[in-house]
Formats: structure tokens, sequence, C-alpha cells
């Protein structure tokens, strides 16, 4: 199908009745948004709520939306105040309810929410539900990799766990704004860890357990954690990963390098490795078994401000090395709370999904801390997809009677290829919404997964939003409006989106461009961790007044938003986002590579692929085992989900006559549209591209 690999403005034919009334709201937002279609229409285009959905949901109507969104954005302050007002804080904020400069012509980018409140998220997501009455609700169904494997919490159960291991990391010496790395993969203990933390005003920084030991001594070198929290090792289908290897590993370069972590606590996850198999440091290594039940279940919450740190998440820029984007506390748990409870239309009777690892920062804000805030049940699921066959997440969806599945594209479109039958062998009839994120999800893949998945049934929330953004930023509420199969659709409220060419002017109606955001948002990141700079230079400076996401975005006429990828030299596979340089970084410290240029291609299941083009050192031959060995330096570099999926042999790259590379003719080389090149004139050596072709299926 032509539409596999990007989601494309799909037009709606015939304009509509208009609402006066919302002509009349719409007069007053920041930007036109669309005359609402009338309902009942042929065009296949456009997907209708149900009556029935719309009635129960928390925003009924393109209406009530209207209304609630112009409210947030003329007032921010008592939008959002209002909303803060129902979690528990020591203090309430100041006067002031946020402050703000987002325009790097006029000084310091600065981001501040609820200043002066005195809050804790742990506090609000365990304690203010427990006291509410919620204490026996299951907060936790834990999902082994195997088949039969499980076990749950309540919300009481989770508050001991948390407990415990917030008195063990205090007692070891964690006090408040110190750093704490969790390389953990989907246990309980990884939420547990974090929520630890976050009681005791800990930062952390989750490294998703996919990560090599390089990546992680990056991250320790940068952030200088009092701990580290592993556990031995794990099973993803067949198998099984050694952490425990890793983080040793890691740990030994870190202290070469002159930080050393005191600790290295680690859960023996015994249904993948036994304890003696393990390799252990002794007055490092602390098994958490042995220490943790020792702690008591109580422990005092330590009060922070609201713009006191959360978390630290390294995420991939398009140069140079990860950034690590900053949270703090209060705005970044009501954002949350907020979009969590009206994009998946939560009701405290719903039990929840999500695929992302809380490596990542779907898991931290959407099985974490959002769902947890509203007192949510969530699902937490430690293995495969598609182990031990793909009807795997159907049979979990059934176990726990799923109501709320969120999940990324990648995965819809390798279940949709396995076919129907791994689908529909189960009830499935639990479901009431259906979410994507990650990447834009191309038509017919939203098609397989409303129409099999969801028997035409579930809305689905494709929502766009990044590490950066805390939470969504462009989501449809299900109920509240028709959806376009592919468009992310309407900003959330309090997010005023504008697309903007090249010269950084706001386009109007129907265009295309760059997607920025106007004003900050309660969940915006507030700083990269030790480079305030390079905060200001990544995302403020290329449009002076916007915060730019590095996204290409068109509009409609309906005033949909269609997400169209990165902009920048950041490639997304399976919703992982990798940069190029990154990835040319390791594949130039293998000793016989040159050079390295690489570009994403479209990929009919990971979205985007990473093609490499790799010159090696002069006298060195091409050959397989060369090809592999610059495969594995990028896995040991990176990690394996960053591992190039084509090696492609250049005898030199497109370069121009002051050196810089083309990748604009190496991307159309890798995706084999060679009567695209376009003028190749002007590079220093036009042969190279010649020779480039001649290569191409070597
Ligand atoms: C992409 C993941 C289209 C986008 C939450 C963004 C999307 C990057 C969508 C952020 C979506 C995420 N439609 N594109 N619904 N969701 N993206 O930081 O390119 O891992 O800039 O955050 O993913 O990736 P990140």
């Amino acid at each position: 199908s032509g539409d596999i690999f990007r989601s494309r403005p799909v037009m709606v034919n015939d304009l509509t009745t208009t609402h006066h009334h919302l002509c009349h709201l719409e007069s007053t937002l920041p930007y036109k948004l669309s005359k609402l279609k009338a309902l009942a229409t042929a065009d296949d285009d456009l997907v209708l709520p149900a009556q029935d959905f719309s009635q129960q949901a928390h925003v009924p109507s393109f209406e009530k939306y209207l209304e609630m969104y112009k409210r947030s954005i003329e007032d921010p302050a008592g939008f959002w105040s209002e909303i803060a007002s129902e979690f528990y804080w020591k203090k309430k904020w100041g006067q002031e309810v946020y402050s703000e400069n987002l325009d790097i012509t006029k000084g310091k980018i600065n981001i501040e929410w609820f200043k002066g409140g005195i809050t804790n998220i742990c506090y609000n997501c365990l304690d203010k539900n427990i006291n509410s009455g919620n204490g026996e609700k299951i907060a936790i169904h834990w999902e082994g990799n195997e088949p039969g494997v499980d076990g749950f919490l309540t919300y009481n159960q989770l508050l001991d766990r948390v407990c415990q291991l917030a008195n063990c990391l205090k007692d070891n010496g964690v006090k408040k704004g110190d750093s704490v790395i969790i390389y953990l993969p989907m246990l309980m203990e990884l939420p547990i860890a974090m929520l630890a933390c976050a009681r005791i005003g800990a930062v952390h920084s989750v490294v998703f357990a996919g990560f090599s030991a390089e990546s992680l001594v990056q991250r320790i070198m940068d952030c200088k954690p009092k701990i580290v929290i592993t556990c031995n090792a794990v099973r993803r289908g067949k198998k099984v990963i050694n952490l425990k290897d890793i983080v040793d590993a890691a740990l030994a370069e870190s202290s070469q390098n002159g930080i050393s972590v005191g600790l290295c606590l680690t859960y023996a996850n015994e249904s993948a490795m036994k304890k003696e198999a393990t390799k252990w440091q002794k007055g490092r290594d602390v098994w958490w078994q042995d220490v943790v039940s020792e702690y008591s279940t109580k422990c005092d919450v330590e009060w922070v401000d609201a713009e006191d740190p959360l978390f630290l998440l390294y995420t991939s820029g398009s140069t140079g090395k990860p950034k690590g984007v900053l949270h703090t506390t209060g705005g970044y748990m009501i954002y949350t709370a907020t979009t969590f409870k009206y994009a998946f239309d939560h009701k405290p009777s719903d039990i929840y999904w999500c695929t992302a690892d809380c490596g990542w920062i779907t898991g931290h804000s959407y099985v974490a801390y959002g769902p947890l805030l509203n007192g949510a049940t969530v699902v937490v699921y430690e293995g495969a997809p598609n182990y031990p066959d793909p009807g795997r997440c159907w049979d979990i969806v059934d176990k726990y009677k799923v109501t709320l599945f969120y999940t990324a594209p990648t995965l819809v479109r390798s279940l949709m290829r396995d076919g129907n039958e791994y689908v529909t062998r189960y009830s499935r009839k639990s479901l009431r919404v259906l979410g994507s994120v990650g990447e834009p999800i191309n038509p017919s893949a939203w098609r397989w997964f409303f129409n099999v998945v969801g028997d035409s049934r579930c809305p689905i929330s494709d929502t766009w939003w990044q590490t950066e953004t805390g939470g969504f930023m462009i989501t449809p509420l299900p109920g509240a409006w028709p959806q376009k199969p592919g468009s992310a659709t309407f900003p959330f409220f309090g997010v005023q989106p504008v697309i903007v060419d090249e010269k950084g002017k706001e386009l109007e109606g129907e265009c295309s461009g760059y997607l920025c955001i106007k004003s900050s948002w309660p969940g915006a990141f507030r700083t990269l961790y030790g480079d305030h700079e390079r905060y200001e230079t990544t995302y403020f400076s290329a449009f002076p007044g916007y915060y730019f996401s590095g996204d290409g975005c068109s509009r409609d006429n309906d005033g949909y938003h269609w997400l169209t990828g990165r902009v920048d030299d950041v490639i997304n596979v399976s919703g992982h986002r990798i940069g190029t340089a990154e990835v040319e970084s390791a594949l130039v410290l293998h000793p016989q590579c040159a050079e390295a240029a690489v570009v994403g291609v479209e990929h009919e299941v990971k979205g985007q692929c990473i093609y490499a083009f790799v010159t090696p050192n002069e006298g060195v031959a091409y050959s397989e085992d060369l090809r592999k060995s610059l495969v594995v330096s990028v896995r040991t570099h990176i990690g394996a989900f960053a591992a190039p999926d084509k090696i492609h042999w250049a005898p030199g790259l497109p370069k121009t006559r002051s050196g810089k590379i083309m990748r604009r003719i190496l991307r159309k080389i890798a995706s084999r549209q060679l009567d695209e090149l376009g003028d190749t004139s002007t590079l220093a050596d036009p042969n190279v591209v010649d020779q480039l072709i001649a290569l191409a299926d070597k």
C-alpha cells in the first residue's frame, strides 16, 4: 500500500455546515480551528465518534473542548491552578502561577510553574489515593515474560514497597537533589524505584535497559549518581540479557574516569538468572532482596518546591552527546495527570496498559506518573509483545480486561503483518480507547488498529509529544470530535501549536512547515542538565519567541494537524529517537572505518531504519566480516536498537567543496530514488555519486 510510510493529509472534500456558536469561539483562538464537520457524512476519511462513547466522555463534544481550550489559552493561570488545586500541596504556590520567557532575544529562556508551591509527586501518586479510600485498589498488574507468571500490587502494597526502598536509599546517603541511575527492565521494581526517588526528593535518571555499557557510562559521567539500581538479568522472549554484566562494565569504566558509584543495588530476577550465576563485586554490590525488606514501610515524604527537579532523561539530538532533559516536579505532575485523564478518557474503573518501557519518556509519563496520579490500575509487561506468539498482546488484554491500550505504530504494523487471526481469536471486548505514540501512524495501520483490534468501536488517541514536552501536546480527545486516520488532530488544553516557514513566519489556514509552540505549558522541560546554553540554542534560537520541536507538520483546511516526521538529523526507528551523529561516531570508532554518514530510510515496520554509508580505511577490503563488526561497534557504543540495517560501501562521500556532506543526495541513494538526485554539480567530486550507485547492492 502506498501510505505505509508516512501519514499524509487526507483532505476532506465537502466543507461543511458551520455552527455559529463555534465560529464565535473560534474567532478568539490563536489560530483558525476548523469549522466542525457536519455529522453523518459519507466521507471515508472521517471517523465519527460513537454517540454512546461521547455521551459518557469527560469532553463530550467539540463545543465543550473549544470552551475549555479557549479558557486554557486566555487564562492559563486560572485554568491550571483550578486543576492543580485538586492535588495535594503542602503549601500553595505563590501569587504568580507561572512565569516564562521563550524569547531568546529578550534574555534567558525561563519557564516556571507553581513556583513556591511545596508538594511531592510520590505522595500524590500513592498516599493521596490511599487517603481517599483506594488503598485496596490494584495499582500495578505485572505480567511476566512467560505466560502464567504474574503478580500485582495494591496502592497500599505499592506504598509499602516504595517506602522500604526510599528508606534504604536514604540510609545509603541519598539526599534531596542527589541523582540515582535506574537501569532496570519492566519489573515492578522499576516504577517502585522511580517513586522511591521521588519520595525523598532524589532525581532519578532511568536508562533504558537496551542501552550498552558505554551509553550507561556517558550518563553516569554526566549526572554522577550516588547509587545505581539494576537487576541481574531479564528474559525478553527467548533471550536472556545479562544486565549486571553491562552495569559492571559501565561502573568499571566510570570509576577509571573518576566517577565511582558506591552502591549497585541489584534486584535478583531469578526467573532469568540465578543469584549464584551473577558476577559480584563485594562491598559495592548488594542484593535488593537482602536489604530492602528490612526497612520500615513508613517513610516520611521529602517536601519539595514545584520547581525542584524530578528526573533527568537522556535523549538524542541531531548533534553531539545525548541531552539530559530535565523535568521539575509541580508542572510535570499536573500536566501528566491532566493529559492522561483527558486523552484516554480515564475513569476509575479502567484498566490501562501502555506497552512502552519506563526507560523512555512514554513510560515515565504514561506508565508511571500520569496513570498513578489518577489512581489508575496499570498493567506492566516484562516481555516482548510477540512472545510466545503474535497474539500475546490480546491475550494480556483479555486476561486483565484492559480498557485503555496505548502502543506504538511500529508494533501495530508488525502485528498487522502477522495476520488478523492472532487478533480475532481473542475477545478484546473490554477495550474502550486505543492510543498511538512515537511516530506518525500511517492511515492503513490506523485503520487496521481501529477496525481489527478495536472492532471499529474504540477511538484512537494519536498523541504527538516529545521527551521535552513531558506530556501530550497534540492529541485527540476520544469522543469529542471526528478523527482522521493519521492525524493527531488538535492541541491539548493550554498548548498553542504554530506552523512556521523557514523565516519563522506563522502560517495560517492550510499550510505546511516547522512545528513550534508558542508560550509555555506546565509539563515543559526546564533545561538540559548542566547545559542551559545548549537548551537555548537547540530549541529556542531557530525561531525566536517559540519552542521549536524539530518536527515538520501540516495543517489541513479543517484545522487538523498532520505530523510529517523529524526535520533535523534525528532518525525515528520503531519510535526510538536516534541521532545520526551518534551512530556515525560509533561507526568511526571502529578501527577500520575512515568515515561514515548515516541517514534514515523508510521502513515498512520500523517507520524508519538506519542506513549507513561507510568508507573503510585505505586498503581495507569490503567484506561481510567488516560489515558485521561495524554493526557490532554500534551495538556496543549505543545499543542493539541503534544497529544499522544497511551498510553501504562508499569509496567516498558526496561533499560540497567546503567539505560538507550532502545528506540530501545520500537519502535519495539510500531510498533508491535515483532519478531525484537533483543538482550534483556543486559536489567537490561528482563521480562519487556514480560510484555509490554502482555499489548500492554490493
Ligand atoms: C515523534 C516520544 C508523529 C516526533 C513521546 C517527535 C510522533 C519524537 C508522535 C519524540 C505522533 C512522537 N505522531 N510523530 N503521535 N509521537 N512522535 O522524545 O518526531 O522519544 O519529535 O518522545 O517522536 O520522540 P521522544
